[in-house]
């Protein structure tokens, strides 16, 4: 049996989560794949951190460019999160190095995806990332592969577990915001800077790497209007509930006569509506196709389960000898759309 050895930069809830899923599913993912996956070599900032997972047998690595230079490693987990700094350098060191990336990191991709599938399409190895988007949902996979002959119209969803949890928590307990936000933060859904949860950057990173597979243009994060839910008060939550609405923080891209359309805000969304009825940590993201009209998914948008579960799948894409393009088309073929001006509303 062949053996894909394996680097993990970054053991926080996501790393630890991707480790303690490949242990447990070790047999399974041998008979689907014929390989086993084997993590040899993990980094993080801190060593001393006391973790839930058993590290013994693995190499320790404090620089992860140095984890991605190992000779020792086939493919790297990028889990460090954060659009520059080490994240990036390991992704481009790994790239540069042949090597296939396996990345949950939304802000990098957003900010650097197209530079990155260029890097990767020429080193000719994949660069996945199922777990960057909506946790657990395979939106990705769903969107580049599933509904690939589909002329997209509309991808419209809830794309921040934390936001829809802090949101649905106050409607049903009627707490306050900062005592949910903190709730969010312990159950490990909440990115390392709660702000880019509640203000809606993590949602708009998420949108453009949806919209770019969607329409096939680079990401471009840069155009998207962006407003989060600091300011969404309980009693803007009780008026709407009273009015048959339910208050959500909804991501919409589409292709409008004048150009790419992308608009991040809280809405308010009738109460018996498919997206209303999606609560807590979950994430529902709705694709309107052409030929196969709306499919909506839904899942756990955040978590250690959910994402490691993204995170996996990946590694077994690659164990498989899945390649396809990061972005749904090569590199050298994304559009570079005209962005729409901003629509009122
Ligand atoms: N902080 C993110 C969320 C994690 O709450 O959705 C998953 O990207």
């Amino acid at each position: 049996m062949g053996k894909l050895r394996i680097g993990i930069a970054g053991l926080g809830t996501v790393g630890c989560g991707t480790l303690a899923l490949i242990e447990r599913n070790r047999a399974l993912i041998e008979q689907r794949t014929g390989q086993t996956l084997e993590v040899v070599a993990v980094c993080a900032r801190d060593r001393a951190r006391t973790r839930p997972v058993d590290l013994a047998g693995m190499r320790w690595f404090d620089d992860p460019k140095a984890l991605a230079a190992d000779p020792g490693v086939d493919v790297v987990c990028e889990l460090i999160g954060g659009s520059e700094g080490p994240a990036l350098e390991t992704v481009r060191e790994a790239l540069r190095l042949g090597k296939p990336v396996v990345t949950a990191n939304k802000a990098m991709l957003a900010h650097h995806g197209a530079e990155l599938a260029r890097l990767a399409e020429q080193a000719g190895v994949q660069l996945a990332w199922e777990a960057a988007v909506a946790g657990g949902i395979p939106i990705v996979k769903s969107l580049r592969e599933g509904l690939a002959a589909n002329r997209i119209r509309r991808v419209n969803g809830i794309l921040n577990g934390t936001s829809n949890y802090i949101l649905t928590s106050m409607r049903e307990t009627g707490r306050d915001f900062e005592t949910v936000l903190a709730e969010a933060q312990a159950l490990g859904y909440a990115e390392a800077d709660p702000s880019f949860d509640v203000d809606g950057i993590d949602a708009a990173h998420k949108l453009a790497l949806l919209a770019s597979l969607a329409f096939g243009g680079r990401p471009r994060f840069d155009a998207i209007h962006v407003e989060g839910i600091r300011h969404v008060a309980a009693i803007d939550i009780a008026f709407a509930e009273e009015l048959g609405y339910r208050i959500k923080l909804l991501g919409t891209a589409r292709m409008t006569p004048e150009g790419l359309e992308q608009r991040l805000h809280p809405c308010m969304v009738a109460k018996d509506a498919p997206i209303a009825q999606v609560n807590g940590v979950f994430n529902g993201v709705v694709v309107e196709g052409e030929d196969v009209d709306a499919v909506l998914h839904e899942g756990r948008g955040a978590g250690a389960g959910p994402t490691a579960s993204a995170v996996v799948a990946d590694l077994v894409d690659i164990a498989r000898g899945t390649r396809v393009p990061t972005l749904g088309v090569p590199a050298e073929r994304l559009a570079d759309h005209p962005i729409a001006p901003m629509a009122a509303h």
